[in-house]
């Protein structure tokens, strides 16, 4: 694991950040924002909450992280760069949220962010939320308003690593809310499940999954005996074969014990050299919302 950085669970290809993968997951969910504003519109009953559980601070690069010092981005493609929060807030039609809340553990980065949004005309016209806080026990605070029953809220979990805990996507069961996640399938969670069956990193595997040691190892590898030429007897273990695949089964599967709808084929992303980095997956409790998700994404 020597070019594994397991402090942030991240350490991307170079080729991969910032990317056409990155426009391409941002053009999904804004298609996906606006066609749920333009619905959630006749529904005056529900008051609308925009949830980003990742905000950043607006732009591509951030050179202070070590993340993104590897980055050769030009001054012209950062300030073209229109991440998840701006989009929301400029899309076409005018549509917008009641409620936006932006939430970063990093206070800096919401500083820029709030600055760069503040200057849209938009935003004077509804409220804006910046938290600094981790995004798991701001989930806990989503799930909780959303309790009474009042708010239709749609989140974005758009981490590079596997930050988001299975306990706090779980917490939103019951709810009216509407996800999109994305998956760190190829980039990080595929290498965290050694081909030799050895976990070091069990401990963030069980908390993204929700599942037990046990669970993960019957998902994800396959033990044989073999008698040697002695006829002494030993265990083979080996890596299941389509392991980013298999991963992507087994979230989707748990993500079904929350929401009603998940996409079956979430948007792959994948870096220059067309190996998955991310997978971008959708749940709800509405049938048609699940059924505009699918479009979109088979479109793009
Ligand atoms: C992928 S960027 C967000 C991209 C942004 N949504 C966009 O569209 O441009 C990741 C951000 O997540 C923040 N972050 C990392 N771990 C976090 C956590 N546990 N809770 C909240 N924010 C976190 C980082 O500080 C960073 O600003």
């Amino acid at each position: 694991m020597t070019n594994l950085d397991h402090s942030s669970m991240v350490n991307e290809p170079d080729d991969s950040w910032g990317g056409p993968w990155t426009e391409k997951k941002l053009n999904a969910f804004s298609a996906y924002v606006w066609s749920y504003l333009s619905i959630l519109k006749t529904q005056p009953q529900w008051k609308t909450i925009y949830f980003d559980g990742f905000a950043g601070s607006g732009a591509r690069k951030e050179p202070k992280t070590e993340e993104y010092k590897q980055l050769s981005i030009t001054e012209e493609d950062e300030n073209i760069y229109k991440g998840a929060a701006e989009r929301v807030l400029t899309l076409k039609d005018d549509l917008l949220f009641d409620w936006h809340y932006f939430i970063d553990t990093n206070t800096s980065s919401l500083t820029r962010l709030e600055a760069k949004l503040k200057k849209l005309p938009n935003s004077e016209k509804t409220k804006l939320i910046f938290r600094s806080k981790d995004c798991n026990a701001s989930l806990q605070d989503l799930a909780q308003a959303l309790k009474s029953n009042k708010y239709a809220a749609l989140v974005l979990l758009d981490p590079f690593g596997m930050q988001i805990n299975w306990k706090s996507i779980a917490g939103l069961k019951g709810t009216r809310s509407d996800v999109w996640i994305l998956v760190p399938t190829g980039v990080i969670v595929n290498r965290l499940l050694f081909r030799s069956g050895n976990l070091p990193y069990i401990d963030k595997l069980t908390s993204f999954f929700g599942l037990a040691e046990e669970e993960i190892r019957k998902e994800f590898y396959k033990t044989e005996q073999r008698l040697d030429l002695f006829g002494d007897e030993s265990e083979e273990i080996t890596k299941v074969i389509k392991p980013i695949n298999q991963i992507m089964r087994v979230y989707i599967r748990q993500l079904k014990t929350v929401w009603k709808f998940v996409t079956e084929d979430p948007m792959r992303l994948d870096n220059t050299k067309g190996r998955p980095l991310f997978h971008l997956v959708f749940a709800s409790n509405n049938a048609t919302a699940i059924k505009i998700a699918k479009d979109i994404i088979k479109v793009k």
